[in-house]
């Protein structure tokens, strides 16, 4: 039988999941369940690169939320292979194999951790912000991953973690394989509703109440959220003319409906901005209740999340533990 191409992804345990992570990430992997070997993890490990920033209980229960986003969105356990990073160990012990071979210069030109040495943070900055690229590359390679489906946030770090793996492979003979970035044309980069110059985070978010909608807000939330939306100047759809808030908003209308950002502009040309913020309203509500219904329903019985939680680390340490074996075989470390 012909071997499926592996697709390994996940979302950080850093907050509420919101629709830039559904629309961007967790619907492309949906598809995807029967034509390609998935590995979805909950990226926990990393939640906590910046010191403080989530507590102890607040990291267990975001692990356990993203679980049940993963498989309310339409993750089936038995399809895919669903684990938190954390729960298997090869994460940790390849990551600092990765981190090893890894230039201290090329870490330190990460746009993420070159904004927060800019601003005067890096002196109270755990290290993890620095050296979480290699962790990443690690997450990736441990399952031989072909692709790696994100929004186009991720696409410098996936690029960065195909150059980290080519690295080790010249050090050390391991064969890892290097991952490709899997970006949707739609979808891809849903903007902050209060700020469209601004990408829609979980972090942000924690700070700003318009600024996302999160896949278990209610209608009447959702809808408050859209009304409040930044526009501009402008009084209708102009493919042309509109700017960033406008633009944002259609290709949200775009992605749920599952259409091209052109088809949407197309269809919704010349319409207020009112009746704009009402059709992204509707088509968000149209994806979000049913998740949000069955995130319910998960939660109602956590222990179907812990059985998923350790099917799913059993499953993935299998493949993790043979990489890893090949990373220490390579290195000498076996
Ligand atoms: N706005 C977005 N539009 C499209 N895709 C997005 N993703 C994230 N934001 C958008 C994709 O979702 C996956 C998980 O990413 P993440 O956990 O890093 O999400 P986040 O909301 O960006 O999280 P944080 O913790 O708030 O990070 P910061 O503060 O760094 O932005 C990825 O595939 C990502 O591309």
């Amino acid at each position: 039988m012909q071997k499926k191409p592996v697709i390994v992804s996940g979302v950080q345990s850093s907050g509420n999941i919101h629709i830039g992570n559904y629309l961007g990430a967790i619907q492309n992997w949906i598809g995807r369940q029967d034509t390609h070997d998935c590995y979805i993890f909950v990226a926990d490990m990393h939640a906590l690169t910046v010191p403080g920033s989530v507590s102890p209980e607040d990291l267990r229960a975001s692990r356990r939320r993203a679980v049940a986003a993963y498989v309310a969105s339409g993750i089936d356990p038995d399809r895919s292979v669903i684990f938190c990073q954390a729960d298997v160990e090869a994460h940790a012990y390849a990551g600092w194999l990765m981190t090893c071979a890894t230039p201290i210069g090329w870490l330190e030109r990460m746009t993420q951790f070159k904004s927060k040495a800019r601003s005067g943070e890096k002196e109270a900055a755990g290290a993890g912000l620095l050296t979480y690229p290699a962790l990443q590359a690690a997450d990736i390679v441990l399952y031989n991953a072909d692709l790696v489906p994100t929004g186009h946030d991720q696409k410098q770090h996936i690029e960065y973690a195909r150059d980290l793996v080519e690295r080790f492979n010249h050090l050390y003979p391991a064969g890892l394989t290097v991952p490709s970035p899997m970006i949707e044309r739609t979808g891809a980069r849903v903007m902050g509703l209060d700020d469209p110059t601004s990408k829609m985070s979980k972090s942000t978010a924690k700070q700003k109440g318009g600024h996302a909608v999160f896949l278990d807000d209610d209608d009447a939330l959702i809808r408050k959220k859209f009304r409040r939306a930044v526009t501009d100047s402008g009084t209708g759809v102009d493919a042309e003319t509109s700017g960033p808030g406008v633009r944002n908003l259609v290709e949200i209308i775009a992605a749920c409906g599952g259409q091209t950002l052109e088809q949407a502009f197309k269809d919704l040309h010349g319409v207020s901005y009112g009746e704009l913020k009402n059709a992204a309203a509707d088509a968000v509500i149209k994806r979000v209740a049913p998740i949000r219904e069955r995130i319910v329903e998960i939660n109602q019985n956590p222990d179907e999340v812990e059985g998923i939680l350790e099917d799913g680390a059993a499953r993935a340490r299998k493949v993790a533990t043979a990489t890893l074996s090949r990373m220490r075989a390579a290195t000498g470390l076996a």
